[in-house]
């Protein structure tokens, strides 16, 4: 229930130990003022510094205002510690050139190459009313009040400036992000986040998660690219294949998380395996095998994702799923070849399906009084 350091070289939220809830929102920029932008994202930046450490949002607080007007914060979270709050921006491709093809902030020069809008991949079933935006929000905490707390002061200081387009709460974390956490199950019971990307691999999160100097603007280095994707999980389907078959499509065991060449979780996967009938051990068409850097040209990405369950669909059937976040230092050797080899080939697609979309380029940490989200950039 502690607090997280707002400041720093890079942005809390990334790897910091993956939280347990999630308020994800994706907004739209309705104003046509540059300055009115830049003094948003000011004005947010000492609201998340404040929410973070457990504050109210505005300096004065939810209560001890003047009556006669609204309180600069809305109170929901009065009582409640910073329970381990992360806020973490990033700016989408439309931002810098609309649909149109229109440079809306003068800011088309310095979108990087590599915050291009993702390509469609097979088997996308995507709304876009559910996908992309100028900016969002990561909102990632032990408290689900406190992550709701957090993006609904952030979206009524921004209210005339921005709107919301989409947002999203998770319920669970599907992946550990240090190796101390005990690696969480998504909603296929599975555990989840094994072979992530972890903390305490500096040379890896250089490599495959932070951006380096020359990779693109300045204004991105220390930063990170975050893709995600709202994946519905067919679970009452699911749920009527044999262990052994669901098994077989992820490329490891139910209880333990080890890999079908292995016995105990975090044994290396052996991908040349081969059984007594001749057939590879790990299936060509699981998803450990098409999502392992070995089939990828060494691709790695820092996997943040969480459950969800929005209800149910008035067919019988809950409305559930994974929220996947996935952050690295370049999308187009992260996720992109990931993902293209999964929507082609993994025979977990029966399962699954992609029905939102969104690439946001993360600039580094605030560094302190003074700097703000948007530094470099405005
Ligand atoms: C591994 C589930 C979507 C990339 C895994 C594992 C599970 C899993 C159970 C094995 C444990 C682990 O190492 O974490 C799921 C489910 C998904 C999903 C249920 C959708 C609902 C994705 C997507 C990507 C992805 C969209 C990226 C495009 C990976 C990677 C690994 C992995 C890179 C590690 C592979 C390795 O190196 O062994 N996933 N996954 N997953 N998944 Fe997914």
């Amino acid at each position: 229930s502690g607090a997280v350091e707002f400041t720093g070289a890079h942005q809390a939220g990334i790897v910091t130990p993956a939280q347990d809830r999630l308020h994800f929102v994706a907004f739209d920029v309705i104003t046509k003022d540059r300055d009115q932008l830049a003094g948003l994202l000011e004005e947010w930046t000492a609201a998340a510094a404040r929410m973070t450490a457990g504050h109210d949002a505005g300096a004065i607080g939810a209560v001890a205002g003047v009556p006669e007007a609204p309180p600069d914060d809305t109170g929901e979270a009065i009582g409640l510690p910073p329970s381990g709050l992360t806020l973490t921006i990033g700016f989408g491709p439309s931002l810098f050139r609309d649909a149109t093809g229109k440079d809306r902030f003068g800011l088309a020069a310095r979108r990087p190459a590599a915050l291009a809008p993702l390509p469609l991949f097979t088997g996308d079933a995507l709304e876009s009313s559910l996908s992309d935006g100028d900016i969002c929000i990561q909102a990632c905490a032990n408290d689900p009040q406190v992550a709701v707390h957090a993006i609904r002061n952030l979206a009524r200081i921004g209210m005339g400036v921005v709107s919301v387009r989409w947002s999203q709460l998770g319920f669970g974390r599907t992946s550990s992000t240090t190796e101390g956490q005990a690696t969480p199950r998504n909603l296929f019971g599975f555990k989840d986040g094994t072979a992530n990307l972890k903390a305490e691999e500096t040379a890896l999160l250089r490599d495959h998660l932070w951006v380096q100097p020359g990779d693109g603007p300045d204004w991105m280095t220390g930063g990170s690219y975050m893709v995600t994707r709202k994946i519905r999980m067919s679970i009452e389907t699911w749920d009527r294949s044999s262990l052994a078959e669901q098994e077989q499509i992820i490329g490891r065991r139910k209880g333990t998380g080890a890999p079908l060449t292995g016995q105990k979780e975090f044994d290396e996967i052996d991908l040349t395996a081969v059984g007594p009938d001749g057939e590879q051990v790990i299936p060509s068409t699981s998803h450990v095998r098409l999502a392992h850097p070995d089939t990828n040209a060494g691709a790695r990405i820092l996997r943040r994702g969480y459950n969800f369950v929005d209800g149910s669909d008035g067919l019988g059937r809950l409305n559930a799923g994974l929220f996947f976040i996935a952050y690295q230092r370049d999308p187009r050797t992260g996720f992109i070849p990931v993902q293209r080899s999964l929507s082609q080939r993994d025979d977990m697609n029966e399962y699954v399906r992609h029905v939102s979309s969104a690439l946001f380029a993360c600039p580094p940490g605030v560094r302190g009084n003074g700097d703000h989200w948007g530094t470099g950039l405005f």
